[in-house]
């Protein structure tokens, strides 16, 4: 593949951006593509092609981290191979924030312009800057009030749309980095994300996100997020809207009720756990109890009827011994989620747990829990799967050709599973209903029989 441009002259225009971490940043890469295309910039998809590379990274564990620093280097080298000109190379997103002096000052590392999350606006000026002079330009800032509302992002045509609804964070569990790389919480107004809802439908999607880093603290005015969720089921064309995450905190009962009582809010929550034990919860900053987060849990599944719950976990927190790590056993048998991420603990520059915590646990011993953890909850998600077996559900086709197989189409359950199923005339977005045939812990196979 050829260059599309070679311009030295600080007129660089040929962007290609690639995103790492969370659905935050998928979407904000979205963001950016619309702020930049908006100034004539070409987005393409070729690395290859572009004479500025951005990565959009994140910040949340070392390993994301690495992979960016290896992406970095393998840029320029695949530049060198070619005897061509490197690119600018831009980072973005949380590790920007985090590591402004690190990054400017690794002369190995070669990156040409760094942009926070809440900078994407200066995007056009940082890359011209950047271009001309040779110099570092970065913007660091994290403001009170960007919320991009005014910005309409540019999405690759799909199934699903994500919405930020609120960005920032202001819990600051001690262990993550967000509320320094994001900054403090701003919500957008109900008016403005129905007006991009409706945007989205006529676009064809059939599903909108709300992301949040903690959507239960969504507060425009005198708008919860429950009213969110009512506002955005008004809008025709959308059959599902999904949410995350709330945390187990504060999670407000009106919520509960829309899922419960609004066909459209889908039966699947994420609720964040990260560890079942007390004095570990509390050295988190987590600000709920075991007792409370099981309550939780049981007043969901009693007042919603199948709900699906999914987790994150953090195994080998500073000080967590093999007892309290039973007890996070303990919970998620318990509670039996149908799904959970779980995640070594990382150690992150700048949090609480940095400055007051050693990170003690062995390596070895984290990994010991994570495989303990992740066969306990392969069994659960397999128990949780097959129940489904012989039932007749609802799915809304997103693939048209699954990729293990080509016979098959995929499809997924409010419930958040995924269902391959024999290939039928229908398309993707379709709502369809599907007699469950089979299951693994990780997805179910039917039949569909009927619109
Ligand atoms: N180490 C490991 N996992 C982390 N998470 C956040 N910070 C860390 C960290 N320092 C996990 C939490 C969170 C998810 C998005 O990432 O489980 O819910
Ligand atoms: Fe991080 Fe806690 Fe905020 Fe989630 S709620 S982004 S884990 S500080």
């Amino acid at each position: 593949m050829e260059r599309k441009s070679n311009n030295n002259n600080g007129n660089r225009k040929i962007v290609y951006i690639e995103t790492y971490g969370c659905q935050m940043n998928e979407y904000d890469t979205e963001l950016v593509k619309a702020i930049l295309a908006k100034k004539e910039y070409e987005i393409v998809k070729n690395e290859l092609e572009a004479d500025v590379v951005m990565l959009n990274t994140c910040a949340i564990r070392e390993h994301a981290h690495r992979k960016v620093y290896g992406r970095v280097h393998s840029l320029r080298h695949a530049r060198k191979e070619r005897a061509e000109e490197p690119p600018l190379i831009g980072l973005l997103g949380c590790m920007a924030t985090n590591l402004r002096k690190d990054l400017l000052e690794d002369r190995s590392l070669k990156i040409d312009f760094i942009a926070g999350p809440d900078s994407y606006k200066r995007l056009p000026q940082l890359i011209k800057q950047a271009g001309v002079s040779g110099a570092k330009p970065y913007d660091l800032t994290l403001s009170e009030f960007e919320t991009y509302e005014d910005v309409y992002p540019r999405r690759e045509k799909g199934v699903n749309a994500w919405i930020a609804v609120m960005r920032g964070c202001n819990n600051f569990c001690t262990f993550c980095v967000v509320p320094y790389t994001r900054g403090r919480e701003r919500s957008r107004s109900v008016d403005n994300i129905v007006e991009e809802t409706k945007r989205l439908a006529d676009e064809g999607f059939k599903q909108v996100t709300l992301l949040g880093q903690n959507v239960n603290s969504y507060r425009h005015e005198n708008d919860t997020f429950a009213d969110i969720l009512a506002a955005v089921s008004k809008v025709k064309g959308i059959e599902r809207i999904r949410f995350t995450s709330p945390h187990p905190k504060d999670f407000p009962k009106e919520v509960i009720d829309v899922v419960a009582g609004n066909p459209k809010v889908c039966n699947h929550i994420h609720l964040p756990l990260q560890a079942g034990n007390d004095r570990v919860l509390e050295k988190m900053n987590r600000t709920y109890t075991k007792e409370e987060f099981l309550d939780l849990a049981s007043g969901m599944k009693a007042r919603i009827p199948g709900l699906a719950l999914s987790t994150d976990i953090i195994v080998g927190f500073s000080g967590e011994t093999d007892e309290e790590f039973e007890d996070t056993i303990a919970v998620m048998k318990e509670v039996e989620f149908d799904s959970a991420f779980i995640f070594k603990y990382s150690e992150r520059k700048n949090t609480v747990a940095y400055k007051k915590f050693p990170d003690d646990v062995p390596d070895e011993v984290k990994t010991e829990r994570t495989v303990r953890l992740n066969d306990l909850q392969q069994e659960i998600s397999l128990k949780k799967n097959r129940a489904y077996v012989g039932r007749d559900v609802e799915a809304l086709i997103e693939q048209e050709e699954a990729n293990k197989s080509k016979d098959c189409m995929v499809a997924r359950t409010d419930t958040n599973k995924l269902i391959t199923f024999p290939k039928t005339g229908r398309k993707t977005g379709d709502l369809i209903r599907i007699r469950v045939t089979g299951a693994t812990p990780h997805a179910l196979k039917g039949e569909q029989i009927g619109p």
